[in-house]
């Protein structure tokens, strides 16, 4: 099977090559290398998966050490001429979407870049799935669609058109354009929403890194909603079984009507926001330096994924429990910032 990975020098796109890549599958994986975060964590994450910067040249494959079956490709999701190319020469069996614009915060600050990646850069996507016969795409959602909703655990079928951030707006589009695709051209679609995704190599806008980054530099935390929040964290390694678990079923295959589905996958555990500065804390030996403030625009209170539509369709189980996931990501942590400070 061949599998091309959109987001492949992200943090989940990352893990999921390279663990498709261990299991011998063909992968191909692609990233535009954009700056929103530090560019050099990307090269850092391509390098582990055998791929040097120094190969990454514009048009070229850059052929990996580590796997014979992973070549990585520096493309736009928005350059729809190349992506027609790569499809044409790779004629690949399924693509699993990471590649995007993410970021709740960012959405305000910069809006234009989630319409490039996340609504023209997925209809590239959706495009190229249909004119090559893709028999299943996997899509990056998100639990930010469920905006404000206060039944909890989310529900796939909850209503979700109250986005409250410009991303998860582009979120529910691509859910919204791939029911479309999949009605029209039967092309198979599996939209999955993440819930907060953690672990090593994970992204340095998101809490773990930030607070785990203050906390070692003696810098304050600041702790939004005075830290009434939940968030359902999931470790990395649960969403990348989620994720390959997924592949093989097929929607539309086993004479179910609809060719598209969207399914949360998340830890089912929600971790108040304070529970979890605690465990990092302890995590680390170190206290941390709170300032409490209100609520920030198009953050959401909590979120809580209700995983029995995936459990019944994969036997999906999550089974890393905060303070080992945190560990992990701890342990990582200060290997790659120590590593960094000695290289500088
Ligand atoms: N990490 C989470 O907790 C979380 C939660 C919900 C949804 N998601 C979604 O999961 C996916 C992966 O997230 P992540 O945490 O790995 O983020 P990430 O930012 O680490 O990875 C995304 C990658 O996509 C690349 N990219 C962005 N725009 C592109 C474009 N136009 N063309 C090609 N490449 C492009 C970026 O360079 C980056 O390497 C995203 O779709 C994100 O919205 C993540």
């Amino acid at each position: 099977m061949k599998v091309l990975v959109t987001g492949a020098a992200g943090f989940i796109g990352f893990h999921v090559v390279k663990k498709l890549a261990t299991q011998g599958m063909e992968v191909v994986g692609i990233d535009n290398l954009n700056t929103y975060y530090d560019i050099d964590l990307k090269y850092a994450r391509l390098s582990e998966c055998g791929v040097d910067a120094k190969k990454i040249v514009d048009n070229e494959y850059a052929q990996s050490d580590e796997y014979a079956n992973y070549t990585f490709l520096k493309i736009d999701l928005v350059d729809m001429d190349r992506l027609t190319k790569l499809f044409d020469d790779e004629q690949f069996d399924v693509v699993i979407n990471l590649g995007a614009q993410a970021g709740v915060r960012y959405s305000i600050e910069n809006p234009s870049t989630y319409i490039q990646s996340n609504i023209v850069g997925f209809l590239n996507i959706l495009e190229s799935c249909r004119y090559h016969h893709i028999k299943h795409l996997v899509y990056a959602s998100s639990s930010s669609v469920y905006g404000m909703n206060d039944k909890l655990p989310f529900s796939e079928d909850d209503v979700a058109d109250s986005p409250v951030s410009l991303y998860a707006a582009t979120k529910r589009s691509d859910e919204l354009m791939a029911y479309t695709y999949s009605h029209l051209y039967h092309l198979p679609t599996t939209g999955l929403r993440f819930f907060t995704v953690y672990g090593p190599w994970g992204r340095p806008d998101m809490s773990p890194m930030l607070f785990a980054d203050s906390i070692l530099t003696g810098k304050t935390i600041n702790v939004f909603n005075n830290g009434e929040m939940v968030r359902d964290f999931t470790y990395i390694d649960d969403i990348v079984d989620g994720i390959l678990e997924v592949i093989p079923c097929i929607p539309g295959k086993e004479g179910e009507e609809l060719y598209c589905r969207i399914l949360n996958i998340g830890n089912s555990e929600p971790v108040p926001l304070m529970l979890f500065i605690h465990t990092m804390e302890e995590t680390l030996g170190r206290k941390a330096s709170l300032h409490m403030l209100p609520m920030q625009a198009g953050d959401v209170k909590a979120t809580y994924a209700d995983v029995t539509k995936l459990i019944a369709l994969t036997g999906y189980s999550p089974h890393t429990p905060l303070k080992k996931g945190l560990s992990s990501f701890v342990a990582w942590y200060e290997a790659y910032i120590h590593a960094k400070d000695t290289r500088i």
